[in-house]
Order: structure tokens, then sequence, then C-alpha cells
């Protein structure tokens, strides 16, 4: 766990550290609230607590971090990384998720806890993607701020509240080697 000042409030204070199962109903929460309220994400439906709390215990099972980050006692954003795709050739690879609550945003949280995730992901995985629609400009500017390159553009391979979502793929490859034995 770290501890550091909010940008431009010296005062405040938030610490990143490794998700508890506990933490899952406020993670939920912020994800659910993205998925009702815009088109950043391709849920369509709130994710029930308990569909929570199996993706929580797969990533544990898994490997994959859970990162949240915490203010006054509260959770106020996550990240995660997750499997990109189920084929083996993809072993190399993660997904990068990243959610922060609307009244903590652009005070550098989102770029706290990608960077935390990119630590942890080095050494282990050789690229992070991240799959970002097109009319989500915070997480465009927050991937590009963390050193991602946006590629191809699907153009229309979503669909949420009756409208066609182009989504980009956003990669950055880590620099170090990694070690693939046993991958
Ligand atoms: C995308 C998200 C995680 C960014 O988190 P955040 O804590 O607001 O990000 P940061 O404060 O670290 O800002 C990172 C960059 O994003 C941009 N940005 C974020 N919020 C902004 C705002 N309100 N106004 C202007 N720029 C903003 C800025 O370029 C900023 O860098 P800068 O301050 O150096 O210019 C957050 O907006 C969020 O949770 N959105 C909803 C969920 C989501 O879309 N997740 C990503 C799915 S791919």
């Amino acid at each position: 766990m770290h501890t550091l000042n909010f940008r431009g409030e010296s005062m405040d204070k938030i610490s990143i550290r490794q998700a508890v199962r506990e933490d899952m109903p406020a993670i939920n929460g912020i994800l659910n609230y993205a998925t009702v309220n815009t088109n950043y994400n391709l849920n369509t439906k709130p994710r029930s607590e308990e569909k929570a709390l199996e993706w929580f215990d797969a990533h544990k099972k898994d490997g994959y971090p859970v990162v949240v980050a915490e203010f006054g006692g509260k959770v106020i954003g996550w990240a995660s990384l997750s499997r990109f795709r189920e084929y083996s050739g993809y072993n190399t690879t993660a997904e990068v998720s990243v959610y922060v609550s609307v009244n903590h945003r652009h005070k550098g949280v989102g770029t706290t806890l990608l960077t935390t995730l990119m630590t942890m992901a080095e050494g282990k995985y050789h690229c992070l993607v991240a799959v970002v629609t097109d009319n989500n400009w915070a997480s465009l500017a927050l991937h590009t701020r963390c050193g991602f390159t946006p590629n191809t553009t699907f153009h229309e391979i979503g669909f949420k509240n009756n409208v066609y979502i182009d989504i980009t793929f956003m990669t950055k490859i880590l620099d170090r080697e990694i070690n693939t034995n046993g991958l």
C-alpha cells in the first residue's frame, strides 16, 4: 500500500491497495454507475453483487490484480487486469480497466491507479490493452497520458442505448523482458 497526495489538494490523502472481497459492493457500485449512465462500457445492465463476487474470486484464482483507491475510509476508484482473450497465445497480454467515482475524477486518481497496475504488470505481461469507446475522451486522455497508443478503431462494433458504438483498442508494450516460463 502507498499513500499520496491528490493533485492540488495536498491535505487530502488517498491510498492505493490490493482489493479484498469486502470491497466488491463499492467496486461494483462504481462500475454500475458508469454502466447505467454512460456508453463507456458495453454492459447494458448493472452487474449483480453475486456476479461481482464471482468476478473477484476468478481474478484472485487466476492471479489477475484488482486494486482500489481509498479516501476517507471509502473506495473511490478501482482498476484491474483481466484476461484479454481465451486463446493461450494471448497469455502475455492483459486488459486494463480503470474506474473512478464520479465525485473524485480529474484529480489524478485514475492516473495513479493505472500506473500502479502497470508496475504490477511488469515482468508478467508484455502487452496491455485498453478497450475504449470513442466518446470516452477522459479515458482516451488517461491512457495516452500513461503511454498507451491508439490502434485500430472498430467502427460500430458495439450497440448500447440505441446507438452503434466505435471502440478503439489502445496498447502499451511494457519495456522489461517477461518470464514466459509456464505460459
Ligand atoms: C477515465 C477515468 C478513469 C479517468 O480517471 P480520472 O481520475 O478522472 O483521471 P485523472 O484525473 O488521472 O486524469 C487523467 C487525464 O484524463 C483527462 N481528464 C480526466 N478527467 C478530465 C476532466 N474532467 N476534464 C478534462 N480532462 C480530464 C486529462 O487529460 C487528465 O490528464 P491531465 O489532468 O494531465 O490533463 C474516469 O473519468 C472514469 O472513471 N470514467 C468512467 C469509467 C471509464 O470510462 N473507465 C474507462 C473505461 S475504458
